[in-house]
């Protein structure tokens, strides 16, 4: 007989105040699933949890994952069967500046969650990597077993934390999840940056009537996937009852140029001035493209929102937030 799933779950989500985390904790609470969130606030905002925070199955507190001892106590306070690990240094510009913050948020963190899940026997972890990992690696589409090759402190730090995560569950028979995201995107991404996602840049200045700048010719390809997709892997892996360590590519397996994208903006938006280029970012991967296919046989996992009509939901929350604005 296959052991029940206990309804409803105690999730513990690191990182849920963030763009990819919020939403997974939104999809958990939807489903019925008691839900807290550890979140540092260093770069999640407490905002993207208005709507969790409606739900009396949702908890939220202020603490820094890599501070273990602190970590392991609220965990034991909780007793969650899932820990989704998403709480982490995103950007790869500031883990190239600042390889020592890089290594404590995104490999110290990884190694206090294996602390905490075997202390307290959580059956399920579920952890954020990337496909970072891959680096320039030119075997498109990539498969999970791609030669890795990452070409930043923080691709680096993913792929230790895999490690760490892979030996933990050899170790104490949990079952590990890792979730290789591709280029994500989505309402709640922060496009502040000069380094933020492209989309969320892109409809950033599309909103404001300001042209885009394509760093190269833009026929460069991403695989974009949405982060609604995104969350729904989250949440299926947190009740994976595959045994041991596995990782999977999250991605849709379509290559979109940066010129597709314009173009699918310019119907939106036709008065925005002609695109502005530039020479290409130094150590720029031109084509980047995942395979699906494992996560669709072992998880039955398959992307669902297409990119016209992730666009056009991202354009729709981003307009009626700006038009808000004072
Ligand atoms: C993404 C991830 C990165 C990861 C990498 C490897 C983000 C923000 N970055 O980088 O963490 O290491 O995948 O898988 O998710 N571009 C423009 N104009 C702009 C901004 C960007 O032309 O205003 C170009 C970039 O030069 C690049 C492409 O758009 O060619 C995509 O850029 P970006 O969204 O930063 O993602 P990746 O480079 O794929």
């Amino acid at each position: 007989m296959p052991e029940e799933t206990p309804s409803p779950r105690r999730v513990l989500v690191t990182g849920g105040a963030g763009f990819i985390g919020s939403h997974t904790v939104d999809q958990l609470l939807a489903q019925g699933d008691e839900v807290l969130v550890v979140d540092s606030l260093a770069t999640g905002k407490i905002e993207n949890l208005d709507s969790a925070s409606a739900f009396s199955s949702f908890r939220f507190e202020q603490l820094d994952v890599a501070r273990s001892d602190a970590f392991c106590r609220t965990t034991e306070a909780f007793r969650p069967h899932a820990i989704i690990h998403l709480a982490a240094l995103v950007s790869v510009q500031e883990s190239i500046q600042n390889p020592a913050l890089n290594f404590e948020r995104n490999v110290l963190a990884t190694q206090s969650v294996i602390d905490a899940a075997q202390r307290c026997q959580v059956e399920n972890v579920v952890f954020a990597s990337s496909a970072a990992i891959y680096g320039d690696n030119p075997d498109l589409p990539l498969k999970e077993s791609a030669e890795k090759r990452p070409l930043s402190p923080y691709g680096g730090a993913k792929l230790a934390s895999e490690a760490l995560l892979l030996a933990a569950a050899n170790t104490y028979h949990f079952t590990v999840t890792a979730n290789r995201y591709f280029n994500v995107y989505g309402p709640r991404q922060d496009p502040k940056s000069p380094y933020s996602g492209v989309m969320s840049i892109f409809l950033d200045r599309f909103t404001q009537g300001i042209a885009p700048t394509v760093f190269g010719d833009g026929a460069q390809t991403r695989d974009f996937i949405n982060v609604q997709d995104v969350a729904r892997m989250n949440v299926l892996a947190a009740s994976s009852t595959l045994p041991g360590f596995h990782a999977f590519n999250v991605c849709t397996g379509k290559a979109t140029s940066l010129l597709d994208i314009i173009d699918v903006l310019r119907e939106h938006f036709p008065n925005v001035p002609e695109t502005t280029f530039k020479e290409a970012r130094a150590g720029d991967i031109i084509h980047s493209l995942g395979s699906p296919e494992s996560a669709r046989g072992k998880l039955g996992f398959r992307a669902q929102v297409s990119l016209n009509e992730g666009l056009a939901h991202y354009l729709q929350t981003t307009t009626s937030v700006t038009s808000q604005l004072p």
